[in-house]
C-alpha cells in the first residue's frame, strides 16, 4: 500500500465513522439520563462531528483488526476515545488555555457557541465516553470492558492526558515555574498526546484479549506514534498553512510553549520525529505483513500536512 492510498483508506474511514458516532448521538435518552437539553447535545455534535482527522479511532480499528475483533466493538471503542479527544480539543481552544479561534477549519467550539457550553459540552463528551465502554456492545465480557475504562481514564486524567496539558501551560511560565529541559518536554508530551494515542495503540490488544507480548508491542508503538504526532504537530505550527489545517499557526513560539521544535530547532525536531516514527515500525515486528496499516499510519503521523 502506498501513503496515498493509505490516506484514501483514513478518509474512507472517516466517513464511516462520523456515520456510527452520528447514530450514538442520535439514540434516545438512556436509561438513568433524565432530560437532553438540546443546545449542549448540539454543541457535543459540533466538538465531535465535523472535519477531524479520525486518526485515534482508525488506530483502535486497525489494531483490533490484528486480533479479528468484531467491527461494532472496534467502532464503540474509537468513539469513546475520539470523544475524550474532541474534548480535550474544545478545552484546549478556550481563552483560558490555547485561546484559539479555529479549529477543523471552522470557529472553535466557544466561538461557535460560548464559552460556558464548550466546558460543559467537554464534560459531557468526556462522561459519554465512559457510558458508551460501559455497554455491552462494547464488549460482552465485562472485565475487558472495566479494562477498557480502566485505560482510558488514565490515559485521560491526571497522569496522562490532562496532567499533560497543566505542564503545557505551566511551561508558558504562568504559574512562575522554570522552562523544561528536553526531557521535561519529552515527559509533557508522552501525557497531553501520547497517552491518548497509546490508548488507541493498545485498545485492539484489549478486546482482543491479546497475550502480554502483543499488548506490550502495541503499548510501544502507540508511544513512539503519540511522540511523533506531536513533534509533527508542532512542526506544522511553523511550517504548515493555517488554511490546510483548519487552525492558527505560527502560535507555539509566540505563547512561549515548551516543545521540542523551540528546544532543537526544525531540523532537530525533525531528525527526532523520523526516529520515533523508527521505534513505531520497530515495535510492529511481531505482527509481520499485518502490521503493514499500523505502520503507514505512522509513516502519514510524520509526512502529514494537516
Ligand atoms: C490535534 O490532534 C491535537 C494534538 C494532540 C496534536 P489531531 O491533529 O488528531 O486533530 P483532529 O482530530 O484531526 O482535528
Ligand atoms: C494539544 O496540543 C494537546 C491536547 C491534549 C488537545 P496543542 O495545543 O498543540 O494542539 P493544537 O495545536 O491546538 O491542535
Ligand atoms: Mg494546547
Ligand atoms: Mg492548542
Ligand atoms: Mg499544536
Amino acid at each position: 500500500m502506498s501513503l496515498s492510498q493509505f490516506t484514501a483508506r483514513l478518509d474512507a474511514f472517516a466517513s464511516e465513522f462520523e456515520a456510527f458516532l452520528e447514530t450514538l448521538f442520535l439514540a434516545r435518552p438512556a436509561e438513568g439520563e433524565i432530560a437532553r437539553p438540546a443546545r449542549l447535545l448540539e454543541a457535543m455534535r459540533y466538538a465531535s462531528l465535523a472535519g477531524g482527522k479520525r486518526l485515534r479511532p482508525f488506530l483502535v480499528a486497525e489494531s483490533a483488526k490484528l486480533f479479528s475483533v468484531p467491527r461494532e466493538q472496534a467502532l464503540m471503542t474509537g468513539a469513546a476515545l475520539e470523544c475524550v479527544h474532541c474534548y480535550s480539543l474544545a478545552h484546549d481552544d478556550l481563552p483560558a488555555m490555547d485561546d484559539d479561534a479555529m479549529r477543523r477549519g471552522r470557529p472553535a467550539l466557544h466561538k461557535a457557541f460560548d464559552e460556558a457550553t464548550a466546558i460543559l459540552a467537554g464534560d459531557s463528551l468526556l462522561t459519554f465516553a465512559f457510558d458508551l465502554l460501559a455497554r455491552p456492545q462494547t464488549h460482552p465480557d465485562s472485565a475487558v470492558r472495566i479494562a477498557l475504562v480502566a485505560e482510558l481514564a488514565r490515559a485521560a486524567g491526571l497522569g496522562g492526558m490532562a496532567g499533560g496539558q497543566m505542564l503545557d501551560l505551566a511551561a508558558e511560565g504562568r504559574f512562575g515555574q522554570p522552562a523544561l529541559d528536553e526531557s521535561g518536554v519529552v515527559t509533557l508530551q508522552r501525557m497531553k498526546t501520547g497517552a491518548l494515542l497509546r490508548f488507541a495503540g493498545i485498545a485492539g490488544g484489549i478486546l482482543g484479549q491479546a497475550d502480554a507480548t502483543r499488548r506490550a508491542a502495541l503499548s510501544r508503538f502507540g508511544e513512539a506514534f503519540g511522540a511523533a504526532f506531536q513533534i509533527a504537530d508542532d512542526l506544522l505550527d511553523v511550517e504548515g498553512d493555517a488554511a490546510t489545517i483548519g487552525k492558527a499557526v505560527g502560535k507555539d513560539a509566540a505563547s512561549g510553549k515548551a516543545t521540542l521544535v523551540g528546544l532543537l530547532g526544525v531540523e532537530g525536531a525533525r531528525e527526532r520525529l523520523l526516529q520515533r516514527v523508527g521505534e513505531a515500525h520497530a515495535a510492529l515486528a511481531p505482527f509481520g505483513k499485518a502490521g503493514e496499516t499500523l505502520r503507514l499510519a505512522a509513516d502519514y503521523a510524520a509526512t502529514r500536512k494537516l
